[in-house]
């Protein structure tokens, strides 16, 4: 059944493990998480975007995870809204069955500018007030995602030309961290620490230098009981490239989050750790082989199938790298 947050976070804290929250847009990635959560008895975070919002529809995605719920019972299952822009996504998400929203203060309403901390506080600590009222958890953020090798902003926001944001702006700051969590009542920190979002994170295997995991035992030591939260947590997979690449797809060289290195986060604090990219080079690298080994094929369902095994196999992967695995 379903369950908040704060439920599941304050379990996987006492129990020393991480939760992969993974993106959900259609019946076969939540197949997928099931599935993989079944093997594994893992306890789940499913989270949908905005632009998942709009792809699926409210009401599909509510019946999707009711549905999940029925079909896979005793596997507690969080829904979370991820990277909400305003008060009326994280509300609308609530009036839908999540239990859970992440308020992105971090930048503006339009989702790409950098806003300044008083914005961030502010609006957060509305959406914690609002939803703590009706039992939701939330999310906050602080500092911005964006590349340390580069300097630039995020490429899914959008927001920062190249090399205008120097280290310091980019890595969330243990003291701020320690303010906004007391300011806001938020249940969970999303922190900056150079990851950013998409496949293209890392132009080579990264090192301190540019995946700042420092910065997470600094915020850990400060605020030990915070839940912390690592966005564009994806790996990656270099399996998974050389079958995209090998059936038509074009993706350059490119590095993601090594799971060691989360693994390492989640001993130091961390405990929900987004992955979308991952499920997608997956999802995708499986159909262009279908497409180009059975080319008779025009049966969707020999290309979804695929797609749903890829994805199982890579949220197996996870769920037991973050000693999730057991513990539903
Ligand atoms: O924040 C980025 C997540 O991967 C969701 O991406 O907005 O394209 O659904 P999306
Ligand atoms: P990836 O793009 O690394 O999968 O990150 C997903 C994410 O942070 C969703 O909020
Ligand atoms: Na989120
Ligand atoms: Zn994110």
């Amino acid at each position: 059944g379903l369950i908040t947050l704060r439920q599941l976070l304050d379990h996987a804290a006492e129990h020393g493990y991480g939760v992969p929250a993974f993106n959900i847009n259609n019946m076969e990635q939540g197949i997928a998480i099931m599935e993989a959560a079944k093997a594994t008895d893992s306890p789940v975070i499913i989270q949908a975007s905005r632009g998942a919002r709009s792809y699926a529809g409210d009401n599909m995605l509510r019946a999707m995870i009711e549905a999940l719920a029925a079909s896979y019972p005793g596997l507690p299952i969080c829904l979370h809204q991820d990277h909400g822009e305003s008060v009326r996504t994280c509300l609308s998400a609530i009036q839908n069955g999540f239990t859970s929203v992440m308020m992105d203060g971090s930048l503006k309403a339009d989702g790409k500018t950098p806003a300044d901390y008083e914005y961030n506080v502010s609006i957060t600590r509305w959406v914690a007030e609002l939803a703590h009222m009706v039992g939701a958890s939330v999310e906050g953020e602080l500092g911005c995602l964006g590349s340390l090798e580069t300097g630039e902003g995020d490429q899914e926001d959008g927001h920062g030309a190249v090399g205008t944001l120097s280290r310091e702006q980019l890595l969330t700051d243990p003291d701020e961290a320690a303010a906004f969590v007391a300011e806001t009542g938020v249940d969970a920190l999303a922190v900056a620490i150079g990851t950013s979002h998409g496949a293209y994170k890392f132009s080579r295997k990264p090192t301190g230098d540019v995946l700042a995991m420092d910065v997470i035992e600094k915020i850990h030591a400060r605020l030990p009981n915070t839940h912390i939260v690592m966005h564009g947590s994806s790996s990656v997979p270099q399996k998974w490239q050389d079958i995209f690449n090998a059936y038509g797809g074009e993706m350059r060289e490119t590095y993601g989050v090594p799971v060691d290195e989360i693994v390492r986060g989640i001993r130091h604090g961390v405990r929900k750790v987004n992955i979308d990219t991952d499920l997608r080079l997956a999802a995708t690298a499986a159909i262009r082989r279908v497409a180009a080994t059975d080319t008779a094929q025009f049966d969707p369902r020999k290309f979804l199938k695929s797609a749903t095994e890829a994805m199982t196999e890579v949220c197996r992967e996870r769920f037991e790298a973050f000693g999730t695995a057991g513990q539903a």
